[in-house]
């Protein structure tokens, strides 16, 4: 028998509301997975945002189930600790304010030199805090990021086919030739990368791409005159003309509910091995060491790293 009263009506009503929020949340995030590419889809969601201890530090993330990371879905006892690693609480100048209070942070637009867009469209701020557009991470504050929301990267893949004796060597078991790409292995983490970075602060980001991967996998840093002009320009010349790998949100380590890494990535393909491929790589920066490496589904990489290699091979035609 329906329940008329006040209560019941009210009851049913709220019920049905948070049945109708559920549904809809399932929705737009089923629309949002149709646009995501096949191996994305099969990993679970902030895989990486989640790691029981925060990169760095001690500091222990409040656990989230999978089915708990999208922030429509209801979750009373969520209550993540806060942390904001001493090295951005100090105020270097690449890290936003602590008191959000009295800042004048212009969220979801360009901040002065600041890009505050994000690649996911606008954010949503409560109490003029920006949330993580992939939902919970189990930790509040910015961690070791120095910005409030996005965080912007750019990812250089600098890439080259692999050749002995001038001919380029096909894979037995795909048949594909088999692609080599930069890889660094990162200071922090210990964990091989491509050789990418933070974009700075008004700085366009394909300069960005050519300043780290000339940073950390060639050092151009440590080069003086004539030696560092040649590098400089083989450099320039492979950078004119590069193909978009991934431009967007990235589930990286050090996100939280409330700052995030979004980069984009570019490959830069020297098909007839005369150029960037034939340099003597040189680990600098913060990078710990250089190489070139075979792309396959075998590598394990940084961050979303593995994912943006495998849409490179198959932009190439080489073997995965
Ligand atoms: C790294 C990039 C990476 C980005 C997001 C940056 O710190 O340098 O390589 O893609 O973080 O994970």
């Amino acid at each position: 028998m329906p329940d008329f009263s006040v209560v019941g009506v009210w009851r049913s009503c709220v019920c049905n509301m948070n049945t109708f929020l559920y549904i809809s949340c399932c929705f737009i995030r089923g629309i949002k997975r149709m646009s995501t590419p096949a191996s994305a889809k099969d990993r679970r969601p902030h895989s990486k945002a989640r790691c029981q201890t925060y990169p760095g530090s001690s500091e222990q993330r409040q656990s989230v189930p999978d089915n708990k990371v999208p922030w429509c879905v209801e979750f009373p006892e969520y209550d993540p600790p806060e942390y904001t690693a001493p090295v951005v609480k100090k105020g270097p100048v690449w890290a936003d304010p602590g008191d959000l209070g009295s800042a004048t942070i212009r969220f979801n637009k360009r901040d002065g030199l600041v890009n505050r867009v994000s690649f996911t469209g606008d954010y949503d701020l409560k109490n003029n805090t920006p949330q993580n557009p992939s939902g919970r991470t189990g930790l509040k504050g910015r961690g070791l990021l120095g910005k409030w929301g996005p965080n912007h990267a750019a990812d250089p893949i600098v890439t080259r086919w692999r050749r002995e004796d001038g001919e380029v060597l096909i894979d037995e078991s795909s048949k594909k030739p088999i692609l080599q790409f930069v890889a660094i292995m990162r200071a922090d983490s210990g964990e091989w990368a491509i050789p990418g970075g933070m974009v700075d602060a008004g700085e366009r980001v394909s300069l960005t791409l050519k300043r780290e991967f000339g940073e950390e996998a060639l050092n151009t840093l440590q080069h003086t005159g004539a030696d560092r002009k040649i590098l400089e320009e083989q450099i320039a010349s492979l950078f004119t003309k590069g193909d978009e790998i991934y431009k967007g949100y990235v589930d990286d380590p050090r996100n939280t509910d409330n700052a995030w890494m979004e980069t984009v990535a570019v490959n830069f393909h020297d098909d007839e091995g005369t150029g960037v491929a034939r340099l003597p790589l040189q680990a600098g920066d913060d990078a710990g060491s250089v190489r070139w490496m075979n792309v396959s589904s075998a590598l394990k990489l940084y961050a979303s790293h593995e994912e943006f290699l495998r849409k490179t091979a198959e932009r190439r035609g080489a073997h995965w």
